[in-house]
Formats: structure tokens, sequence, C-alpha cells
């Protein structure tokens, strides 16, 4: 995928502390992570548990200020949280006490999209995301993987620049995690939304991701760079083919490393 000046997600030589009584006052988190995402691609993130994944990703949102670096999206330092940055968490945040179509609905009209517009973007949202037909449901009323469609369609129907995934099928069954990597694929080709996911599956980074960055554990730095050579649109059968299990063992091997 060609890069375009400016476009993007750019982060650079991150570094970052809390402040902790345990470990003398600080804890690195982060150490010097650079990584990009080019408009339109699809990125994973892996690596070992408490490296500092989330703390990344909540970077990335808008979320966590840092302290060293500098972190760029579409030519403009990342200082706050934007509408042009969706994130989509592990286990659906969902308002329980609003229905499917108001939960999808909720931040267009706090955008003062005209109804009109509301109805047709969350009816083509829910749509997308296989959930036609529930819009008068309660969050309580679904299964989690409904909830998470849910969830999608609400980040996707303000229309984001980047889509921010952490970890958003890890609550779900195997079957039901494939089904919805499928959708997530789906997705990303319908309305080619640049993604940045972090997971701990590393054959969902693979069925996924056009680039993988590997990092260490905390600190986190960045190890290793993997491209997936892997043509789209990607099937089940990708899973059984031997390009894709070599690169699955030489990234658990990198991952491994860190233990
Ligand atoms: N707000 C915070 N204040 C202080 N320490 C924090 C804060 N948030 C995270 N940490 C610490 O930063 C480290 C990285 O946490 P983070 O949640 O980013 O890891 P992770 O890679 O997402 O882990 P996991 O794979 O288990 O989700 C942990 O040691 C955690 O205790
Ligand atoms: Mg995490």
């Amino acid at each position: 995928m060609t890069e375009k000046i400016d476009s993007g997600l750019i982060m650079d030589q991150v570094t970052l502390k809390f402040s902790s009584p345990d470990e003398e006052g600080e804890l690195e988190v982060l150490d010097k992570v650079s990584l990009k995402v080019a408009e339109g691609e699809f990125v994973g993130i892996v690596g070992p548990s408490g490296c500092g994944k989330t703390t990344l990703l909540n970077i990335v949102a808008g979320f966590q200020p840092i302290q060293e670096g500098s972190v760029v999206h579409n030519g403009l330092p990342i200082s706050k949280p934007s509408p042009e940055r969706a994130v989509v968490f592990q286990s659906a945040i969902l308002f329980p006490w609003l229905s499917v179509h108001d939960n999808v609905a909720y931040g267009l009209k706090r955008a003062k999209v005209s109804r009109k517009l509301i109805k047709s973007t969350v009816k083509e949202h829910l749509q997308m995301v296989g959930m036609a037909g529930f819009e008068n449901y309660t969050p309580r009323q679904l299964s989690g993987g409904m909830q998470q469609r849910v969830a999608f369609a609400r980040a996707l129907a303000l229309k984001p620049r980047m889509l921010l995934l952490d970890e958003p099928f890890a609550s779900l069954d195997a079957q039901t995690r494939v089904i919805m990597q499928e959708l997530l694929q789906d997705i990303h080709r319908e309305y080619q939304t640049t993604t940045l996911l972090v997971t701990h599956d590393v054959e969902e980074a693979l069925f996924l991701a056009d680039k993988i960055y590997v990092l260490s554990k905390r600190p986190a730095r960045v190890i290793e760079e993997f491209n997936v050579p892997f043509a789209r649109p990607r099937g089940l059968t990708l899973r059984g083919e031997a390009g894709f299990a070599e690169l699955k063992a030489a990234l658990l091997k990198k991952i491994r490393e860190q233990f």
C-alpha cells in the first residue's frame, strides 16, 4: 500500500512512564516506540501480557498523554479524543438502558446529525454487522457476540478515519471469534478505515493485518515488524496454508523470546 504524506498515524520515539510508589516512583511502560499505520492500512500489535499494548492504544485514542516523542494522526498531533478515532474494547461497552438502535444512534444525535440521516446510517451499519431486525432489543437481551457487533456498528456509524481495537474478540468463544474476524475483514474492505488492532491472538493478527508489530515485554519496545503477504480477501483455508504456519511460528518465537 502506498503511503500518503501527512495521512495515517505516525508514532515516533514515544516513551511513557507511570508514577508508581512500588518501583521507586516510576513504572516505565513504553520505551521509544515508533510505528506507522498508513491510511487505509490494517496494522496488528502483539506482545506479552502487561507490556503496554492497551496503554499504546489509549495514547492513539487521545486518552493518555505522553511524556516524550510524538504521535500524529493525519498531520495533527494527538492531544485529546476525537470522533475521527473510534475505539472498540474487549467487551462491548453499550448503554444498557438504550435499545440497539439508540446505542448506534447515540453519537450521531450528539453530533446533531439530521433524523433522516441517523435513520439511514443506523440501518446501514446494523445491516453491515448482521444485526438488522434487532433494533428494539436492549444489550441485555443479546449474546456477547451480538453486543460486540453493535459496538462495531456504533463505532463505524460516526465514520471514523481510524478504528482502534483492543482485543475486541477476546471474550468470545472460538467459533464466534472467527466469524467476527471475517466480519471485521468485510468491514475493512467496505469502508477502508485505517485500523490498529491489539490482540494476543497471533492467528487473528495474521488473518487480518497488512503488517504486525511485535512488542517486547515491559517497557515495550518494537522488536520486530512483520509484513503479512497474504492476498485479500482472505478465507478460512488460509489458516491451513504452509506460508501461514511459517509466519505464525516466526511470530510466536519472537513473542516467546520475551518470557
Ligand atoms: N493508569 C495507569 N497508571 C499506572 N500504571 C498503569 C496504568 N495503566 C496501565 N498501567 C501499567 O502499565 C503496564 C502496561 O499495562 P497495559 O494495560 O498497557 O498492558 P497490556 O499489554 O495491554 O496487557 P494485557 O495483554 O494484559 O492486556 C502494566 O504494568 C500496568 O500495571
Ligand atoms: Mg491490554
